[in-house]
């Protein structure tokens, strides 16, 4: 039996109704922002329950944007956690800012308890992650950004359909950033990203200088970018988003199994502790797995596709270095970089593959 982790050939398996809507925005020409793109991006608001979003071309482009809207640049600092994507801290880094790290938690979740020592004068923002669709302790985060008058700008690029007490991710800090790369939540065929905010002023000049700080087709207000999200891939987003709810149900009855079935395997495997009141998306289905590398070997034999979501923390990666990281400056990312294991956990697994995976990696350690 096969068991794959990209589930991308089974979702984009009858795209009829995508065709449909792509005929007629050819016939239209709209090519460029255009009514498919605000049709999304008036949905996407709705469903995170923000004021204002905006369609970009991809997460990356959605961080930058949201550092650039805040005025962060050369001199100052922006907190984040270690063990994210690579853009989280590229995004920094791409407007000048200097990257200041901190260690995750036993939930892969930027530590909360180490986030207020680094704060000092030049820090501009936190940049709290998502990570793998699970959310750190955001009113915890918020709190302390009205304490030091820092702001919050959410990587909730892995959290779209996750809600912490009914709230969504991207929607507390001042703005959120998304992606819909292909293997997230909500996804495009290809790239696609979004910001949201409550602040009318700082979406008055995102909208501009994602369209190079236009004011009409012949003047500028100032000089911009072009970030915008393709229509095409607007009409991929926005069929996306009326089946989301049934991806996120799916995902979670997937890892409730996983999580019953791995349970018992305790101490050889941890599962990450799952607060009440926080609904996760399952971007990824992380564990603690001992023998890690000789585990995936053995699954890999048996054709289930595992990954490790990473093997080397921000910090160890040559540009961290050249910050002054070094092995053993955050030690819970190090040593969980070393046993992390994601396992399939997308909507298209069926129980027969589930069950399967927990009896392979059962006899694993039998
Ligand atoms: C946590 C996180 N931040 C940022 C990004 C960047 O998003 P994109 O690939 O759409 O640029 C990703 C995904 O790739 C991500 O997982």
């Amino acid at each position: 039996m096969q068991v794959p982790f990209n589930y991308l050939p089974f979702e984009f398996k009858n795209n009829k109704a995508i065709f449909k809507e792509w005929k007629k925005l050819i016939k239209s020409t709209d090519f460029t922002l255009g009514k498919y793109m605000q049709e999304f991006e008036h949905n996407f608001k709705n469903y995170v329950n923000a004021k204002y979003c905006f369609g970009t071309n991809n997460g990356t482009d959605a961080l930058i944007l949201s550092l650039k809207a805040l005025n962060i640049k050369k001199g100052d600092e922006v907190i984040t956690v270690c063990n994210s994507f690579y853009a989280t801290a590229g995004a920094i880094d791409a407007v000048g800012a200097k990257i200041i790290f901190v260690d995750c938690d036993s939930r892969y979740q930027i530590n909360i308890d180490q986030i207020e020592k680094k704060i000092t004068k030049k820090t501009k923002a936190i940049i709290p992650v998502h990570w793998g669709g699970a959310s750190p302790d955001m009113n915890y985060i918020v709190k302390l950004s009205k304490k030091y008058n820092i702001h919050i700008i959410e990587d909730a690029c892995m959290g779209i359909g996750g809600k912490i007490n009914g709230k969504s991710p991207g929607t507390f800090g001042i703005i959120g950033a998304y992606s819909m790369h292909p293997l997230k939540s909500l996804n495009v065929m290809g790239d696609g990203g979004m910001v949201v905010t409550n602040n009318k002023k700082i979406a008055n000049w995102i909208k501009k200088y994602r369209n190079h700080g236009m004011i009409n087709r012949d003047s500028i207000e100032f000089w911009g970018v072009n970030y915008r999200l393709q229509p095409l891939q607007a009409i991929v987003a926005n069929h996306g988003l009326t089946k989301l709810e049934n991806v996120i149900k799916k995902r979670n009855e997937n890892a409730i199994k996983l999580d019953l079935g791995l349970k018992k395997l305790y101490p050889n495997i941890i599962i990450p502790n799952r607060p009440n009141g926080y609904k996760e998306t399952f971007a990824l289905y992380m564990i603690l797995c001992k023998k890690r590398d000789k585990l995936i070997k053995y699954l890999t034999k048996k054709n289930i596709e595992v990954k490790i979501h990473y093997p080397i923390p921000l910090h160890l990666q040559t540009p961290g270095a050249k910050l002054g990281y070094k092995k053993g400056s955050f030690p819970i990312s190090e040593s969980q970089a070393l046993s992390l294991l994601t396992l399939p956990v997308h909507q298209f697994l069926t129980n027969k593959q589930i069950n399967f995976m927990l009896k392979s990696i059962r006899s694993f350690y039998a």
